[in-house]
């Protein structure tokens, strides 16, 4: 529904021409707007329930936001377009399904989530425009990035590994402490794989941030190195800046179709193709034709593939959830070293004092989905392999409010104690 609702909309834009693929959206393109979408909550109680309900949501086309968990009664979001919202409520209520409205009008929610947008005035003191107290565009982000390695030399090293499919640069920035000159053991943090989910870039930058300008954090590069890329699909963030808030995939132009992008987290080369993907190029979790077909993941996974005898830890920030999800997530299987894994996440995790987040297998706590970018990292040997959804658990959803950015970088930072001081020991 989406999708189509795009179509519709950007029609002009979405001209089968793959030579139109590095045309920017301009801004002042008007915005799809989600005037009268609702999201909805609904909680199944047994399985002839959960059953009834997939198959309207794949008759009314439906986006299933959260899935329940498999394995207890879990609450299902669907986002739901005003012009099946009459049918819909028939439906679940012949099913005896009863459901919460949880936003009322998706297109309120995120005009006050926009509204104090910084767009990229210089902070002439700072040196950059960037704080977290709201969303900032690509452009303040990687002014950020390259004010910190003109201003820190010594501990900041940015890194252009490729270009986007609409040409942006992809950006590491690697934070290091010169001291001594043997190859340290490393972290890996990514963010922003998945458009819309604005709270990921966030927190990437805000670690950053911590790690190079905060003198009381500098322990933390004594025996670690850290390599950290804020916005992996930045093409799809810009895009959700200018044109579609919920967009979640990349940009990229297919000749046969006109719908855009593939998943990037249904696109890397473990197990691709396999539970939780498709093949149509228009669902929010298209694989792509084959495994890496996204400059963005291909330029990623060269990245940390030219690193791995050193990257010990691969962390990638999602939201939302609050949980942190741990391999393999293409089907319901352990790693024999599960249990190493599910004990530092644990001792992760109990550092966060203002969220709670559940820990577990994340096929077993989300749902199978193949082609992660986790599961890849862990396959190449990088013992350590996590995906965090971040906060919150529903309320806002991916439309968390700027307010929240502070509060969940604040109670998240501290877990990188934890996970510096396991690697420093490997
Ligand atoms: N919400 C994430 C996604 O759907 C979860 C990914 C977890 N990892 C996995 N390999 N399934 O992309
Ligand atoms: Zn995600």
């Amino acid at each position: 529904m989406l999708t189509l609702l795009v179509l519709l909309v950007f029609s002009s834009v979405f001209a089968a021409d793959p030579s139109a693929a590095t045309e920017e959206v301009g801004i002042d393109e008007k915005a799809l707007s989600y005037s009268g979408f609702q999201v909805w909550s609904i909680t199944i109680l047994s399985n002839g329930e959960r059953e009834i309900l997939r198959k309207i949501t794949e008759q009314y086309n439906v986006e299933v936001w959260k899935e329940p968990k498999t394995d207890k009664a879990a609450a299902t979001e669907l986002l739901v377009a005003p012009q099946v919202q009459k049918e819909l409520k028939v439906k679940l209520t012949q099913a005896n399904i009863s459901y919460v409205i949880k936003i009322n009008d998706l297109q309120t929610t995120i005009d006050n989530g926009t509204a104090k947008h910084n767009t990229s005035s210089i902070n002439t003191k700072a040196g950059h425009s960037m704080d977290w107290t709201s969303y900032h565009r690509l452009v303040d982000i990687y002014g950020y990035l390259s004010y910190l390695a003109s201003t820190y030399p010594g501990r900041v090293e940015l890194i252009n590994i490729g270009t986007s499919y609409e040409k942006r640069p992809l950006y590491v920035v690697r934070i290091f402490n010169c001291s001594s000159s043997v190859v340290k053991p490393a972290i890996w943090i990514d963010g922003g794989i998945h458009a819309r989910e604005w709270i990921s870039p966030a927190l990437a930058t805000y670690i950053i941030r911590q790690l190079v300008e905060v003198p009381a954090n500098e322990a933390l590069l004594t025996n670690v190195d850290w390599y950290i890329m804020p916005v992996m699909n930045p093409d799809g963030y810009e895009y959700t800046h200018t044109s579609n808030r919920l967009w979640r995939k990349t940009r990229s132009v297919m000749s046969w179709t006109s719908c855009r992008g593939v998943d990037p987290n249904r696109n890397f080369g473990y197990k691709w193709g396999g539970l939780g993907t498709s093949t149509n190029p228009c669902s929010e979790v298209y694989k792509g034709t084959s495994a890496f077909t996204e400059p963005e993941t291909l330029a990623t996974s060269n990245f940390i593939k030219s690193k791995a005898s050193s990257i010990k830890l691969y962390l990638t920030l999602h939201s939302y959830g609050q949980s942190a999800l741990i391999p393999w997530g293409y089907d319901v299987v352990y790693p024999s070293d599960y249990s190493d894994m599910l004990t530092l996440a644990k001792a992760a995790v109990a550092k966060f004092s203002k969220y709670r987040y559940s820990v577990g297998n994340s096929a077993a706590l989300y749902y199978p989905a193949a082609g992660g970018s986790d599961d890849w990292a862990k396959s190449i040997g990088i013992k350590y392999s996590y995906t965090f959804e971040l906060s919150d658990t529903g309320a806002y959803g991916f439309l968390l409010p700027a307010s929240n950015i502070l509060p969940v970088c604040q109670d998240f930072f501290p877990a990188l104690d934890v996970f510096a001081a396991k690697v420093a020991t490997l």
